[in-house]
This record gives structure tokens, C-alpha cells and sequence, in this order.
């Protein structure tokens, strides 16, 4: 699959969300991530289904929602009715996976699984036909500006081999710590879906970002 990169908005200035979203589609990215917490599966609490609606007119870029919070079956339809395209729940937060993840697809919507780094790649073999994206945490998740987790890169290896496998059109997404400094090591292990955070707002212009995203991507 061609490489994308997805915009999370969590140290973005969540003061001007709307605006942000534009600009980040003006900016060259593919899709929005909204970075969903609360304050129990991970420690921090974001933004809810009312946030995300209300920034859906300032773009059309794919959302994705990201969703870091215990028992996600209980909110699916509240993210897809809010215009989000993606659902992506945590495999360390569904106790019945197979019917969330059916459940997505019920409403109309990609399905997609995230694992922590410590979960291993098994908690998705059994579901693999049920994906349309494998999320392979390269942070711990809760916060952005944290440091990308270099041991990561072989469990994006074993997840593309995983993938290639299957025969099933599953896109490989990393999340956590992605930088023109480090995308060139997951996109060489194989993922094609690079999440960035805190990396686009650094310099106050996303669009400069993009293009040294792109740089050392072409070089890996
Ligand atoms: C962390 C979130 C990430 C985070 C990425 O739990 O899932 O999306 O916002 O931010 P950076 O790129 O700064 O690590």
C-alpha cells in the first residue's frame, strides 16, 4: 500500500481545532487521528464523539479514531455517526474482540486493532480477516512528545510477515514517537500508515513537516 500519514491532533492547539484541521489538510496529510482517552485504560483524558463532530466541517480528510478507553463496544456508533471513517480499538480493552470488531464493520466502518508494546502480534491472528488496519504502538499510549521505541521495529517486521501472510488488505500503521529523524526505521520494517504528533507542530508549520516526512521516507 502507498505510504500515508495521519495527523494525530493531541499536541495540536486545541484551542483552534477546526482551524488546525484544515491546515493540516492544506498541509499534505492523508488523514486525522483522533486520540480518544479516558483517563482509565490510559492516563489522560481527551476528546469524545462531540469534539470530533464538530471539527468534521473543517475538512475532508479521513478521521480515524483512536480509541485508548475500557470497553469501546459501548461508544462505536458515537465515532462513526461523528464522521469518523476508521475505529480502531485496543486488543487489550475488548474482552469479546471478534464481535467488536464485526460490530464496526455493522455500522459501516473500517475496522482497525492497536496493541500496546508488550501485547504480542497473536492477539490479532485469529481476527486478521476482520481488519482493515493493524496499529502497532511504538509508545506507550497516553501521551504525545514521547521517544520512539526502537525494539518496536522487529515486531513491525513480524507484523508485515503476518499480514503478507494472511493474503487479506490489512494496512500497517505506527503510532508514537514518528519523525523525519525516525520514520525511515518502521517504514523499513514495513509499515505503510505513520502517525505523527508533536513532531508537525514543533516549527509551527505542519506543511514543512510533511515534506521532510516525505524526504526520508523516499530514502528508506
Ligand atoms: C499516544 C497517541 C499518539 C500521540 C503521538 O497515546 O496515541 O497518537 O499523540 O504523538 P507523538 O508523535 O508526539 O508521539
Amino acid at each position: 500500500m502507498p505510504n500515508k500519514l495521519v495527523a494525530s491532533v493531541l499536541n495540536a492547539d486545541l484551542a483552534r481545532l477546526g482551524e488546525v484541521c484544515s491546515t493540516l489538510e492544506g498541509a499534505g496529510l492523508d488523514a486525522i487521528q483522533w486520540d480518544v482517552m479516558d483517563g482509565h485504560f490510559v492516563p489522560n483524558l481527551t476528546v469524545g464523539a462531540g469534539v470530533i463532530g464538530a471539527c468534521r466541517p473543517a475538512t475532508s480528510l479521513p478521521f480515524e479514531a483512536h480509541l485508548m478507553i475500557d470497553a469501546p463496544e459501548r461508544y462505536l456508533s458515537e465515532y462513526v455517526e461523528a464522521g469518523c471513517a476508521t475505529i480502531i480499538v485496543h486488543a487489550e480493552a475488548c474482552t469479546h474482540l471478534h464481535r467488536t470488531l464485526e460490530g464496526i464493520h455493522d455500522l459501516g466502518a473500517k475496522a482497525g486493532l492497536a496493541l500496546n508494546p508488550s501485547t504480542p502480534l497473536d492477539a490479532c491472528v485469529h481476527v486478521i480477516d476482520l481488519l482493515d488496519l493493524l496499529l502497532v504502538m511504538t509508545v506507550n499510549p497516553g501521551f504525545g512528545g514521547q521517544s520512539y521505541i526502537g525494539a518496536m521495529d522487529s515486531k513491525i517486521a513480524a507484523a508485515r510477515d503476518l499480514i503478507r501472510g494472511s493474503g487479506h488488505d490489512v494496512s500497517l500503521e505506527v503510532d508514537g514517537g514518528i519523525s523525519p529523524a525516525t520514520i525511515a526505521q518502521p517504514a523499513a520494517a514495513g509499515a505503510d500508515r505513520f502517525v505523527v504528533g508533536s513532531a508537525l507542530y514543533k516549527q509551527g508549520n505542519p506543511a514543512q513537516v510533511v515534506d521532510e516526512l516525505s524526504l526520508s521516507l523516499d530514502s528508506s
